[in-house]
């Protein structure tokens, strides 16, 4: 039964992802999703949280789970013998690094990488890049699960309220 995955670090899952991991579902007998656990990264969700909101994407889709992984990706994938990476592809960008990582992989272990173009509909669409017109006030909506949207603004709310106590605490430069 050939299965894939669809890795990623999912700070957080977007509309785009989910596309992407639906389409992968029509072409697999399996999908597991797989989240990065990168302690060098920081990140604005733990990888609980990251879980838990895929949880809630997927829950309408047949057939996927959602895992955790430290290390290789194609580790990961010998231990449970994943036949496949799946990922999405927006632009031309993505190509040039998406191809040296799937070209890496299968000199590691042979595992193939199917690229799916992103629908035109994401094709925009990056965690950074919603995080950071999240925090400036823009509107987000349609971009992520609607679960997670009051969570995103919720957090980012939360950081800024941290930063500003931080920068208030901070002492006064000596006056001259
Ligand atoms: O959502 P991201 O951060 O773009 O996902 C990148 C990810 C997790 C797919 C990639 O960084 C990865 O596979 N990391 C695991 C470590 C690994 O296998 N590195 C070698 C890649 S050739």
């Amino acid at each position: 039964m050939p299965t894939a995955v669809c890795p990623g670090s999912f700070d957080p899952v977007t509309n785009g992802h989910l596309d992407v991991i639906a389409r992968a579902t029509g072409m697999f007998d399996a999908v597991t999703v797989a989240v990065l656990v990168n302690p060098a990264k920081s990140s604005l969700f733990s990888l609980s949280e990251r879980m838990e909101m895929l949880r809630g994407g997927v829950a309408g889709l047949r057939d996927v789970s959602v895992e955790s992984f430290e290390g290789l990706l194609v580790d990961f994938c010998a231990e449970r013998g994943i036949a496949a990476i799946v990922k999405g592809v927006r632009a031309m960008t993505d190509v040039d690094y998406e191809l040296q990582m799937a070209q890496m992989n299968r000199r590691l272990t042979g595992i193939e990488t199917v690229f799916v173009p992103a629908s035109p509909a994401y094709s925009f669409l990056a965690s950074s890049l919603l995080k950071e017109v999240a925090a400036y006030g823009g509107d987000i909506t349609g971009l992520v699960p609607d679960e997670v949207l009051p969570l995103v603004t919720s957090r980012l709310a939360e950081r800024e309220a941290a930063a500003g106590q931080s920068e208030e605490s901070r002492p006064a430069p000596p006056e001259r």
